[in-house]
């Protein structure tokens, strides 16, 4: 098997808020590796600072500890103007609510466009016209949607110009944070589907949150479950769902929707309750309980979660 290539690499990562007498730490000590071309899923309840790691990669959000490295680059903290150009151009994010995140005030020809009067300076006006009219034939709008304003269209549309902006600009890899949660339902598979489709066509990395695991299974390649600022578990997507073993990812699976109203109906419903762990006395690491597959435990919880193990 070929040996799958890192694009991006987030080691150790702090991020703080707040002051220094008083910070509030966001993101703990938070580690992982994405492969290019995948689609690396981040779930997590809110608040518990998946969008700050999507931030802190597309530096908008400072870090306070570890680094975050990009084709082998370090792109956090203080870098180089060239490589910072890189950055806005190769690395881009899709908002939750594309209600809020289309600036009203402009036409969809500016929106689309604003990226590239940075990376794009020396182009036409008609050049990037054509590269407006492109993007957004790409995410299946007519070109003659650039003269009209954000308020003229539906969520799905919004969000089809979100993704119009960020292609644009070319990406390699994209920060989805949450793209289908502000969706109606009827909509959502269409943007999935879209999203996987441009991925396919371009070879586009992912890393795709969201609040519940759902919609992860159809889309991810591998899951990292976020818990108040720190990874408990990561794991490639059917083992995840096979062999949840925190109690935090188990509680996530529980209110899973199933499709049988048999099962609905009778699924019980876990609440996870952080005062379980002895962490006292037994402090936790991160752990590699199969390949690929990582929690978060301590000895006594390791020796459990082996035992519970449903291997092949
Ligand atoms: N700029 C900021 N200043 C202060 N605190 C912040 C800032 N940004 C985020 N936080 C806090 O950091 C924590 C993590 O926030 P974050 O937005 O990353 O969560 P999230 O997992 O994306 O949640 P949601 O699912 O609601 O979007 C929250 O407690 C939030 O209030
Ligand atoms: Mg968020």
């Amino acid at each position: 098997m070929q040996e799958k290539e890192i694009l991006l690499s987030v080691r150790n990562l702090d991020v703080n808020f707040g002051t220094k007498r008083k910070p509030f730490h966001a993101v703990k000590n938070v580690s992982f590796d994405i492969y290019r071309g995948e689609t690396f899923g981040l779930v997590g309840e809110s608040g518990s600072g998946k969008t700050t790691i999507g931030r802190a990669i597309l530096r908008i959000n400072s870090t306070s500890g570890g680094e975050i490295i990009y084709k082998g680059e370090k792109i956090s903290g203080k870098i180089s103007k060239t490589l910072d150009q890189k950055v806005i151009s190769e690395i881009q994010m899709i908002f939750q609510d594309p209600m809020s995140s289309l600036n009203e005030r402009a036409k969809v020809d500016y929106i689309v466009s604003e990226g590239t009067y940075n990376t794009k300076k020396g182009i036409s006006a008609k050049e990037r016209k054509n590269l407006v009219d492109e993007a957004l034939l790409d995410v299946g709008l007519l070109p003659d949607f650039a003269s009209r304003f954000p308020h003229e269209f539906s969520g799905g549309q919004r969000q089809r110009i979100g993704i119009a902006r960020a292609l644009i600009m070319e990406p390699e890899f994209i920060v989805a944070d949450e793209p289908i949660s502000a969706l109606d339902v009827s909509i959502r598979a269409q943007v999935l589907n879209l999203m996987s489709k441009l991925q396919k066509e371009r070879g586009l990395t992912y890393l795709f949150i969201a609040h519940d695991l759902s919609v992860m299974r159809f889309i991810s390649d591998r899951i990292a479950v976020i818990s108040k600022g720190q990874l408990v578990e990561l794991a490639p997507c059917e083992e995840l769902f096979k062999n949840p073993l925190h109690p935090y990812t188990k509680a996530l699976l529980s209110v899973v929707p199933q499709p049988d109203p048999e099962n609905e109906r009778n699924k019980k419903i876990l609440i996870y309750d952080p005062s379980e762990h002895d962490y006292e006395n037994d402090p936790p690491s991160w752990m590699e309980v199969t390949p690929g597959h990582y929690v978060q435990a301590n000895e006594k919880e390791k020796e459990k979660y082996l035992k519970e193990l449903v291997l092949d």
